[in-house]
């Protein structure tokens, strides 16, 4: 798959990265083409760099890790996005004391507003990029999930198997409006591996459990409340 990285900083390194050394075709773009240039001498595996406009031409997934900057600022014209699966990766930032906003619009969907003309995808915001370090292996041992929301459903489908590719357990989180919850998820995780328990190895996962074999407590009853 051809890959193009909007924004070659943690995140846009670290998985454009893992996805070349997974066979993929990845453009590492930057404001500064030399910062592309660069970061894809250190990736290797035949990698190329330059500007976010060339990444965005040259990928048929984008990474967008640019936090809330309007693509309008970020491309000479967000044209280049037109039919690209865009993956939104970015949280909000950290307010003082973590005391978050409740989220009505997600930066994910406030995204897709800018750009209707791309596939938005949420996705990957809810580890550490210290958790990318751990990819594709021993991280797969340990079924980190990936959340995944967006409206397009094929476009889903290619974003979990990226995330698959990688190590990762993508879960299927429908809608581009759940990213709201998934940013909410990013932000609690945050709040508990900086803040409770300062390792930046803490995750985020579903995990389905086996069915109980006998109902002890009298099973899910129904509820009475009126
Ligand atoms: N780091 C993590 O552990 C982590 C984990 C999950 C999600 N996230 C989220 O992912 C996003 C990126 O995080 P990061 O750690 O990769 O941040 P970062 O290392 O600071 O990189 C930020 C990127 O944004 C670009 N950028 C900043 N301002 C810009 C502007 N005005 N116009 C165009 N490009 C601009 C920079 O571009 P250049 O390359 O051109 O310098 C850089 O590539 C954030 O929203 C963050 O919350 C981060």
């Amino acid at each position: 798959m051809k890959i193009g990285i909007i924004g070659s900083g943690n995140m846009g390194r670290s998985l454009g990265i893992l996805w070349a050394e997974q066979g993929h075709n990845v453009f590492f773009g930057a404001r500064d083409l030399e910062k592309g240039k660069a970061v894809a001498e250190l990736a290797g595996h035949g990698t190329n760099g330059g500007t976010n406009d060339e990444a965005a031409i040259f990928g048929d997934v984008l990474l967008y890790s640019v936090r809330g900057v309007n693509p309008v600022e970020v491309f000479s014209s967000t044209e280049v996005l037109s039919g690209k699966i865009l993956i939104d990766c970015n949280n909000f930032d950290i307010p003082e004391g973590f005391a978050f906003q409740p989220i009505v619009q997600s930066l994910a969907e406030k995204l897709a507003a800018e750009v209707p003309n791309a596939l938005v995808v949420k996705a990957f915001n809810t580890m550490a990029q210290e958790v990318f370090e751990l990819a594709p292996t021993p991280l797969k041992d340990y079924e980190v999930s990936v959340f995944v929301a967006g409206d397009d459903a094929q476009a889903r489908q290619v974003v979990m198997s990226l995330a698959e590719d990688i190590g990762f357990a993508p879960v299927d989180c429908g809608a581009l409006r759940n990213a709201r919850m998934i940013e909410g998820a990013g932000d609690f995780i945050r709040f508990l591996l900086i803040s409770q328990l300062q390792n930046p190895y803490a995750t985020i996962s579903v995990k389905i459990l086996p069915q109980a074999q006998q109902q002890r407590l009298g099973g899910r009853q129904t509820s009475n409340l009126h």
